[in-house]
């Protein structure tokens, strides 16, 4: 059913965000790092107008639901309603000099969701970017990306970094966002026409997704405070003295982080001359330390990561936040079809997309 169907008016505002997949630097982002995303062609769209009922009513096309609400308080049972709750709450906050208006919400997504490609931050970001330009508040973009993330984590309640926001909100298709996450300055960087980036599920639902994440979120938190450093972004893989850390574990996870952040600034040199080969290296690598030292992988997924180096791809790794989701391969275009048809030997051809 259409906005016009479910509210019998017509929308005011109109606004997109999409998914991204993370190409190299996982858990880097909150812990003060690089990461280098590129967005997806999956996107969430919310519409928006003004109710004359005082209330809020909102329609989820995914979840075929109407909910209505006139408080701004969170359900106790991890509903999907609480982040469009929580994007009025943040927003309203932000901007008191609006006055507050009911609003029919119309959100429509064509994002799998639980693939670890960031379904929540585009539905923040897609929120958000409609109450700014419903209310005129001219909110930069690059503001958004913080408020969506304030929405995640001090509404919903989700430790998590700002790399999502930030290129969902900013992001350009076929175009890497090379993001320094201590200051959120970015780049964009140009894909080479001749590289393709294929996602390959896992059909891991990532239910475990948000204890494990937690969990390694305090593990750096510990790594930061036992070496002294405000962030683990700070240390240099050459400088880093891991026996300063107590548990072996705690170790292996800052390990992976120290060691990931010095591939994120390789990869973006090896982007620019178009080396692929060097590239596609550590993609891989980046899964290797993903899976060994963060333990953020499982053996599917593992599987998948070698089954798409062995059909030819330059490299491949798994992308998000860790523990199931989609993996990510590259693979130079003319090998493409070769790729492909030694994958769909493997996989169901419905689990792909082309980046
Ligand atoms: C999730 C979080 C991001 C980031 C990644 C891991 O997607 O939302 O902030 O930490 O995991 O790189």
């Amino acid at each position: 059913m259409s906005f016009k169907e479910i509210f019998q008016t017509e929308s005011l505002v109109s606004c997109n965000a999409h998914a991204r997949v993370n190409l190299i630097g996982e858990h880097t982002d909150y812990t003060g790092g690089f990461v280098l995303p590129t967005l997806l062609k999956f996107k969430t769209t919310i519409e928006i107008s003004a109710n004359g009922e005082k209330i809020y009513q909102v329609y989820s096309k995914y979840f075929k639901e109407k909910k209505t609400f006139n408080d701004f308080i969170k359900s106790k049972n991890n509903n999907w309603i609480d982040y469009i709750k929580g994007c009025l709450f943040v927003f309203y906050n932000e901007c008191k000099y609006v006055s507050n208006k009911h609003l029919n919400i119309y959100i429509s997504s064509d994002i799998p969701m639980e693939r670890g490609i960031s379904s929540s931050s585009a539905l923040c970001v897609g929120m958000l970017k409609s109450l700014n330009e419903f209310f005129k508040t001219q909110i930069s973009d690059k503001h958004i990306a913080i408020l969506a993330q304030k929405v995640e984590r001090d509404y919903i309640g989700v430790s998590g970094g700002i790399m999502d926001q930030m290129v969902s909100s900013i992001g350009i298709h076929r175009k890497a966002f090379f993001l320094d996450c201590l200051n959120l300055k970015y780049q964009l960087l140009d894909i080479p026409q001749n590289w393709k980036f294929y996602l390959v599920d896992s059909e891991v639902q990532r239910n475990l997704r948000n204890s494990s994440y937690n969990e390694r979120y305090i593990q750096l938190k510990k790594a930061e405070k036992e070496l002294s450093v405000e962030y683990l972004g700070a240390i240099k893989l050459k400088n880093f003295k891991k026996e300063k850390i107590s548990d072996p574990i705690i170790q292996k996870r800052a390990s992976h982080v120290i060691s990931e952040n010095e591939r994120v600034l390789k990869s973006i040199e090896y982007m620019r001359k178009k080396n692929i080969r060097k590239f596609g290296n550590l993609m891989t690598e980046s899964h290797l330390s993903y899976s060994n030292d963060f333990e953020a992988s499982t053996k599917d997924v593992d599987l998948i990561v070698e089954n798409s180096i062995k059909a030819g791809a330059n490299g491949a790794r798994l992308t998000g936040g860790g523990f199931g989701g989609f993996t990510v391969s590259l693979i130079e275009e003319n090998i493409k079809d070769k790729w492909l048809e030694y994958m769909l030997n493997i996989y169901d051809i419905s689990n792909f997309f082309e980046v």
